[in-house]
Order: C-alpha cells, then sequence, then structure tokens
C-alpha cells in the first residue's frame, strides 16, 4: 500500500461502514466485468472487493490512510493508494466507481461524509480527478449523490468535462432524500 498525499491534519477521519449507500452503488455495479477497475473513496474496501472478484486489475483510493491501513480481512484487496481522486495513478480504467462525500455541508469537516457547498464541492473534485483516468474507449463512471445535493450541477459538470451520456441511472427512496447513481462515459 502506498501513503500518498494525506497530511491534512484539520479533518475528521473517521471510517465509514458499509451503509445503504454502499449497498445501493454494490447492487449496480455486481454484475459489470472488465479489465481494469477502481473504487475511490474505498474506505472499508466493501466496493473494491467486489471488484476485484470481477476485474482483472481492481484498485481502491482513499484519502485517508487509517482506514487502508485498517480494512479487515473480510474485504481487503491488494491494490490500495492513498491519494486523492485518482491523482496518484497513471493508467486508464474501463469502471471507475464512487461513493464519495456529497452531503451538502458549510465546510469540510468530517472527511468521508461532509461534500461542501451544495454536495458539489468534493465529487467535482472527485470527478475532475478520474476524467484523466478513465479509458476514453467507453470507460464508464458511476457516482453516489442524492436528491439533497446540487446533483444536476454535477451533472452539467461532467459533461463540461468531456463524459457523455450522463445521466442518472438508478434512484432509491430513502427517508428524507433519494439516492442516486450518476454515470457517464468517455469515448
Ligand atoms: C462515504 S465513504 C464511502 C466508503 C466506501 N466506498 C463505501 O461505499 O462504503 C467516502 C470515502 O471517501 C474518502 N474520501 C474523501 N475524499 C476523498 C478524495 N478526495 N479522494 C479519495 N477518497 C476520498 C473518505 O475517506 C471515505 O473513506
Amino acid at each position: 500500500m502506498l501513503e500518498g498525499a494525506c497530511s491534512r491534519t484539520d479533518l475528521k477521519e473517521e471510517e465509514y461502514p458499509p451503509s445503504e449507500d454502499t449497498f445501493f452503488l454494490a447492487d449496480y455495479i455486481c454484475r459489470m466485468r472488465g479489465r481494469r477497475a477502481l473504487d475511490v473513496g474505498s474506505g472499508s474496501g466493501y466496493i473494491t472487493k467486489i471488484l476485484s472478484g470481477n476485474f482483472d486489475l481492481a484498485v481502491g483510493t482513499d484519502l485517508n490512510f487509517g482506514v487502508l491501513r485498517d480494512q479487515s480481512d473480510a474485504y481487503r484487496t491488494e491494490n490500495l493508494v492513498c491519494c486523492s481522486g485518482a491523482d496518484a495513478l497513471h493508467v486508464r480504467f474501463d469502471l471507475i466507481v464512487c461513493n464519495p462525500p456529497y452531503l451538502a455541508t458549510d465546510g469540510i469537516t468530517h472527511l468521508a461524509t461532509d461534500g461542501g457547498a451544495g454536495g458539489f464541492e468534493v465529487p467535482s473534485q472527485i470527478l475532475y480527478s478520474i476524467s484523466h483516468s478513465l479509458s476514453k474507449e467507453g470507460g464508464r463512471f458511476v457516482l453516489v449523490t442524492t436528491s439533497l445535493s446540487d446533483y444536476a450541477r454535477l451533472a452539467r459538470y461532467a459533461e463540461h468535462l468531456g463524459f457523455k451520456d450522463v445521466r442518472i441511472v438508478a434512484r432509491k427512496k430513502m427517508f428524507f432524500e433519494e439516492l442516486l447513481l450518476l454515470e457517464g462515459r468517455l469515448y
């Protein structure tokens, strides 16, 4: 495991256990197969573990070195890198998935959940980062967001970055919100 740009000390870096949004993303991606897949914000490793069974190469990244180091044996995989988005990676992936911090928050205190203004700030940084790491031959990203965040702005930003076929591909009703999966491709 590589330890990279993990030097922010002002953040609360709690571990994020597999939750409703994790399972929502897992259900959507669990039948996808291919050569290379990346899980940005790997956290517990739950999603990365699924990808590792279906792709020749599965990589997980997370800004929080502690969560990567402490992944349980049940979800631990081999290729974990501590970095933001895909910033440290110089390989292109067929599939990039991410359950990012997407909550609309005034500031960013909790690394696992706070998405910043409109729930746009952190997810948009991640989208920018992965735009350089997705295969240009139909590579696909799938990103979790919520009806409580400015997901339409996120979709427009994805199009601005050059992603095609950007759309909400799945919805899951929760008590106060709807979880959404935003998908896009690169051609
Ligand atoms: C909501 S949790 C999701 C964890 C796990 N993938 C899941 O679905 O249960 C978000 C994760 O993203 C990580 N994270 C936050 N900002 C990041 C960034 N810019 N690059 C990579 N990981 C980030 C957090 O440390 C946290 O582990």
